[in-house]
């Protein structure tokens, strides 16, 4: 049976972000920087999913899905980060995860999307070593506590943006910009999944384990060498620094080479990192198109904007890239099980008579699940399908201006009204 399913993750639709005792996550501190989030938003309160979440069930039993892809928020569970369980943070995720089976929903959780427990932050964070084994001991806590019940489990969320994006640029949190240090995180992030995998699967036999990296394909500007070479960096920066470790056990060396600096890899990481998966979990939004340019750093290239079709975030669309990169996994990097855990594009929506008539979301939709069908009739092992995202949600740094659901969310009210697209999926889904 093909999956077919929704995605959203913790801190960007729970809110009660002080509430049962849940402990503050790098976000909660990110947010308060002034000038950090459009419209100085934050996910206080967000979807207030954590007290709506059967309103959220129900709205999935109607759409037919059969999974819900959600992430486990760990200052929820472990305010500290790590020692003693948070009873009541626990319960939630129990009763979300029962409330889904009841439904006929398999639970896919999550383990790291983004909110990592501000305590951890302050002991060093992704940039320290140790970090890798506080992920670890955390996800065999919740592969104990939720195993019997939870299947399929995902360890990190993107690693690129939690590295590059957390601690290179800075524009996410926690808002670092350190070449040496976003390059410990990546290393650290990827060390946490690989032992997350071993402890998972220490703490259950029956559950299947898989990463969520992110995909952004690079073509070159123009046909010149120097800008070829540059879409070979982009390439690196973005995909293969994460892709090669996890497949094939090593770092890009063309890519180790342009950032000058140490990897601190020690005698077993690349072995662990690179620990066979159950299944691989691909998001996908956009490809980007790039130029030679000698002054960047710590790469010499940079993203150009040629007029293409775009959706309201400025990303380019191009269906077309993502049966390629589909194939490539497959083909490249031998990938035996794929699921597509993220796929959407967000718009300028407007309710015209309670109505959201979504029509370039469905396009998107629609040639995206027929990328993704091409690509498994040529061979890829594709699984499952994700949509990004089953509500409009706190989109990171620009916080709810920037709306991605299939389920348009009134924030005055709490309202959910499911967009046209929503109606779209679950046609797609029933035929
Ligand atoms: C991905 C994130 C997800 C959401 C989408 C639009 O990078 O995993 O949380 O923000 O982009």
């Amino acid at each position: 049976m093909f999956t077919w399913g929704v995605a959203t993750s913790s801190y960007q639709i729970e809110g009660a972000a002080d509430i049962d005792g849940r402990g503050p996550s790098i976000w909660d501190t990110f947010s308060r920087i002034p000038g950090a989030i459009a419209n100085g938003d934050n996910g206080d309160i967000a979807c207030d999913h954590y007290h709506r979440y059967n309103e959220d069930l129900d709205l999935m039993k109607w759409l037919g899905v059969n999974a819900y892809r959600f992430s486990i928020a760990w200052p929820r569970v472990l305010p500290d980060g790590t020692g003693a369980l948070n009873k009541k943070g626990v319960d939630f995720y129990n009763r979300l995860i029962d409330g889904a089976l009841e439904r006929g929903i398999e639970p896919w959780p999550t383990l790291y999307h983004w909110d990592l427990p501000q305590a951890l932050q302050d002991r060093g964070g992704w940039n320290s070593r140790a970090s890798a084994d506080w992920f670890a001991e955390y996800a065999h806590q919740m592969a104990e506590l939720f195993g019997d019940r939870v299947k399929n489990w995902m360890t990190i969320n993107e690693p690129f943006c939690s590295a590059w994006l957390g601690h290179l640029t800075g524009i996410m949190a926690p808002g670092i910009k350190d070449l040496q240090t976003a390059i410990n995180a990546s290393h650290h992030l990827l060390l946490g999944h690989g032992r997350a995998v071993q402890a998972i699967r220490d703490a259950r036999k029956d559950v299947k384990v898989g990463i969520v990296l992110n995909f952004t394909p690079a073509i070159p500007a123009t046909d010149s060498p120097e800008d070829r070479r540059a879409a070979v960096l982009a390439d690196g920066f973005d995909n293969r620094w994460f892709a090669d470790p996890v497949y094939r056990g090593s770092y890009p060396q063309d890519i180790v080479e342009g950032f000058g600096k140490e990897v601190p890899i020690l005698a077993g990481d690349l072995e662990s990192i690179s620990t066979p998966l159950d299944f691989l979990g691909m998001n996908f939004y956009f490809r980007q198109t790039v130029a030679h340019d000698p002054i960047v750093k710590p790469l010499p290239y940079k993203q150009v904007m040629p007029k293409v079709e775009r959706t309201g975030m400025g990303w380019e669309i191009h269906a077309p890239t993502f049966e390629e990169l589909i194939l490539r996994m497959t083909n490249e990097y031998g990938v035996k099980e794929i699921y597509i855990t993220e796929n959407g594009s967000a718009w300028d929506d407007e309710v015209i008579n309670g109505e959201i008539n979504d029509q370039n979301r469905i396009s998107y939709l629609e040639r995206h699940l027929d990328a993704m069908f091409a690509a498994k009739a040529k061979g890829a092992p594709v699984k499952g399908y994700f949509a990004w995202s089953l509500m409009d949600n706190f989109e990171w740094a620009y916080g709810y201006a920037k709306r991605f659901g299939i389920v348009y969310v009134d924030y005055k009210t709490q309202k959910r009204i499911p967009k046209k697209s929503a109606y779209y999926y679950r046609d797609r889904i029933k035929n």
